[in-house]
């Protein structure tokens, strides 16, 4: 089959990269791709929100299935799109539609899907201009540190953590006055859960489910998660804390009662789901959902899978799940973020890269590259995703950080202690 992946990140790399591998995989696309997956599948220049644009696409290549990376075109409707063409309507698609994208769209939807469904989570208020005296006391009622998170989509900049109940109460007023634009109009106060937080990936047809390997991110740019937030400077999976007995709470608390919730509430629902829980004293609370895979967990997660991803993907978009079988790898996966100079704040693009011509061990997946005259050059902050495999989480990152001896460019920065927090657990 002819397959579409959409979005241009080490995520997309990565479930290119996988899906390639199926024996059903005939002429792969990637739009708009990296350097990464124009070596591997056809890339085609087309934003991730040019519906129009894709579905044309979808039409000229006999396109049999389209895989959604990013969130943005979810929530913006992409499914919708397809579903209201005359001669889309019957291609395949793996994502939800713009309710079910409201999950990781609006924090404060999400937030009463779990309340309804009695999914554990922190305490929260949603607080407008209209009852901002109210959001107020609620914040003196909370014990420190105080959670403050923008309703909308914020490119992972929205949710603001602060001790001090003076910046609490500035923080509030400014995001309602328009701080993040229009994603902050509403914004959740939160509870603090104390804990370790994971991430957890389920497939769904809105019927069935399979839970794909867990992963534990690490989102600050700095060593001993320090520094501003970035979108992940690293992964491991799986998680030693994740053991059999916490994973079962979190099938029978959080996936469950998540996929039985959606299927009550008529939201037809077809895509991955990333739940990012945190671990209290042993029990799962949903910090949030996200519509889509991780990045970078996709590149950890994806190649601890054993089977045939294109399969599973095929049947969730056909509604039938159930009949799919998960093979996953013992293996333990790690992989290293290297990143443009500057980032998260303003960094250079265009920088050339070398040595990504080596014969690696592992994967070196492309996140914001581009091909431009027989030359790879950086194309975005995160640029590089080096994944290891090994037998537990120290041979698998000797493997991430080899392969990054090897590359070059100017201004390349990665953090050198990924994955340290598990190994002395
Ligand atoms: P979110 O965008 O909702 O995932 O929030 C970003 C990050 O803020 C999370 O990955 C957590 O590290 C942290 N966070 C969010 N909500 C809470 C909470 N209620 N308690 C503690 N940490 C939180
Ligand atoms: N790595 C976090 C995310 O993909 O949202």
């Amino acid at each position: 089959m002819n397959v579409l992946v959409v979005g241009a990140g080490g995520r997309e790399h990565a479930l290119a990269w996988k899906i390639k591998q199926s024996p059903n995989c005939n002429d792969l696309y990637v739009a708009p791709g990296n350097a990464g997956t124009a070596a591997i599948a056809n890339n085609l220049e087309i934003g991730v929100n040019d519906f129009e644009e894709l579905g044309e696409a979808v039409l000229n290549k006999g396109i049999d299935l389209v895989i959604v990376g990013p969130e943005e075109p979810l929530v913006k409707g992409i499914r919708n799109y397809f579903n209201a063409h005359n001669q889309l309507n019957n291609v395949l698609l793996v994502g939800p539609d713009e309710v079910g994208a409201q999950l990781e769209g609006s924090k404060d939807f999400s937030k009463d899907f779990m309340v309804r469904n009695k999914i554990p989570t922190a305490g929260s208020l949603a607080v407008t201009a209209d009852n901002l005296s109210e959001g107020l006391q609620f914040l003196k009622k909370l014990e420190a540190p105080y959670v403050l998170k923008a309703d909308g989509l914020a490119a992972g900049k929205g949710v603001i953590i602060t001790s001090d109940i003076q910046e609490a109460e500035d923080s509030l007023k400014k995001m309602l006055d328009g701080q993040f634009g229009a994603a902050s109009q509403k914004v959740l106060i939160e509870e603090y859960l104390h804990g370790i937080e994971l991430s957890v990936f389920v497939l769904t047809d809105g019927e069935s489910y399979m839970t794909l390997p867990e992963a534990k991110d690490y989102k600050r740019i700095g060593e001993g998660d320090t520094g501003p937030n970035t979108g992940g400077m690293g992964a491991v999976s799986p998680v030693s804390f994740a053991d059999a007995a916490f994973m079962k709470k979190v099938e029978d608390k959080v996936i469950k009662p998540t996929v039985e919730g959606l299927k009550a509430e008529e939201i037809h629902y077809i895509g991955f789901l990333f739940i990012g829980l945190m671990n209290v004293n042993g029990e799962p609370f949903v910090i949030e959902y996200n519509v889509r895979m991780g990045d970078p967990e996709t590149e950890v997660v994806l190649p601890r899978i054993e089977s045939d991803l294109l399969s599973h993907l095929t049947a969730a978009a056909k509604g039938e799940l159930g009949k799919e079988q998960l093979e996953i790898k013992t293996e333990t996966a790690t992989t290293v973020v290297a990143v443009a100079e500057g980032y998260p704040g303003s960094y250079k693009k265009g920088r050339l890269m070398s040595g990504l011509d080596h014969n690696f061990e592992g994967i070196v997946f492309h996140a914001g590259t581009s091909a431009s005259n027989d030359q790879t050059v950086t194309n975005g902050g995160r640029v590089i995703a080096s994944t290891g495999l090994g037998s537990d989480i120290q041979s698998a990152l000797d493997q991430s950080y080899e392969n990054l001896k090897l590359i070059h460019w100017e201004g390349m920065n990665f953090r050198k202690d990924i994955g340290q927090d598990l190994l002395s657990l």
